[in-house]
């Protein structure tokens, strides 16, 4: 009997068990202003040379904003981040809304936006994309990082989690 094909929900549902951090990745979509995008798509590639990856849906506004920068950041957000990760999650920016948040961007010398306040941050530059079924693959070289005190937002099952629940 040849095998069933596993269905999207299958395929959700097997992937939800893998627990992920939540970052957000962020490019600079006008001089001076940010567009961010929640992902836990992130992966570390490679060592030597310094590489991650992540994977942009092609209808997220996100893609031709790296696309044409060839940078990106990746923040990884805190435990205490949900809000910011909900509000990331979403297509609609809001100046109003990040105020109340609290969202403030630092940049890097080379012109990579960052949340401030994440837990890590990486500045990226793009070396490779790939188009995979409905996302593209990018992958970055590290060109800076930092790390700070704290505990990581978890992304399980289709919930956010912490280390102590
Ligand atoms: C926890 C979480 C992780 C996500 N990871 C990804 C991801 O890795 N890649 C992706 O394309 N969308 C991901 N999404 C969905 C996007 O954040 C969402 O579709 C967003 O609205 C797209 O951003 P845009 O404003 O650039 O269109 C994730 C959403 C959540 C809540």
């Amino acid at each position: 009997m040849a095998p069933t094909t596993p269905s999207t929900s299958d395929f959700r549902h097997a992937l939800g068990q893998f627990a992920t951090g939540v970052t957000v990745v962020t490019a600079e979509r006008a001089p001076g202003q940010v567009h961010g995008m929640t992902a836990n798509s992130f992966t570390s590639v490679s060592l030597r040379p310094l590489l991650i990856l992540i994977c942009v849906a092609h209808q997220a506004q996100l893609l031709p904003l790296i696309q044409r920068q060839k940078r990106f950041g990746v923040s990884i957000l805190r435990e205490d981040q949900r809000a910011l990760s909900e509000y990331f999650a979403q297509t609609v920016e809001d100046s109003q809304i990040e105020r109340r948040l609290g969202i403030h961007y630092r940049w890097t010398e080379t012109g990579i936006p960052l949340l401030e306040d994440a837990l890590a941050h990486l500045a990226c530059k793009v070396v490779s994309e790939q188009a995979a079924g409905d996302h593209t693959i990018f992958i970055g070289e590290v060109e800076s990082l930092d790390v700070h005190e704290g505990k990581p937002l978890l992304y399980l099952c289709g919930n956010y989690r912490s280390l102590c629940s």
